[in-house]
């Protein structure tokens, strides 16, 4: 069985995430999504409209999702590859070389985004 696990905020869910979470289960058999924490998005200079708790049971309800854990800070990768067994790390090319250092734990895969929509920009479309 191969675990794939990937990480990012998720919020106002729209196909960009769909396609990108569909590709990574692609990948294998069991799906980790870590899911940033309203503070941890503080930290990131992000806010998301939706909660936590409101994003986790969304992403919970998509098909290709497996398991959801809080994603609290840039330094548990490791940790979470090792703790769930992690076969395949998979995150979108925006992020592309800034995970590499996990290489030496899984393997790392940079997916293509998909083109023209992001959360940024449906909240600012939204006004
Ligand atoms: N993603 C994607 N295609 C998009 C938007 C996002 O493949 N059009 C991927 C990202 O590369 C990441 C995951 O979906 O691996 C979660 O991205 P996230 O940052 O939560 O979503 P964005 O829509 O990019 O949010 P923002 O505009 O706030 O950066």
């Amino acid at each position: 069985m191969k675990t794939i696990l990937t990480y990012g905020t998720f919020d106002l869910l729209h196909v960009g995430h769909v396609r990108l979470l569909e590709r990574a289960k692609a990948l294998g058999d069991h799906l980790v999504v870590g899911l940033s924490t309203d503070e941890f998005n503080e930290i990131k200079h992000k806010s998301s409209f939706l909660p936590y708790d409101q994003r986790k049971e969304i992403l919970e309800a998509i098909k290709y999702v497996d398991k959801v854990i809080p994603e609290t800070c840039w330094e548990q990768k490791v940790s979470d590859v090792k703790e769930h067994g992690v076969d395949i790390f998979v995150i979108g090319e925006d992020w592309a070389g800034e995970f590499d250092f996990l290489r030496e734990h899984c393997e790392v895969v940079y997916l293509t985004r998909t083109k023209d929509i992001s959360t940024s920009s449906l909240k600012g479309r939204l006004g």
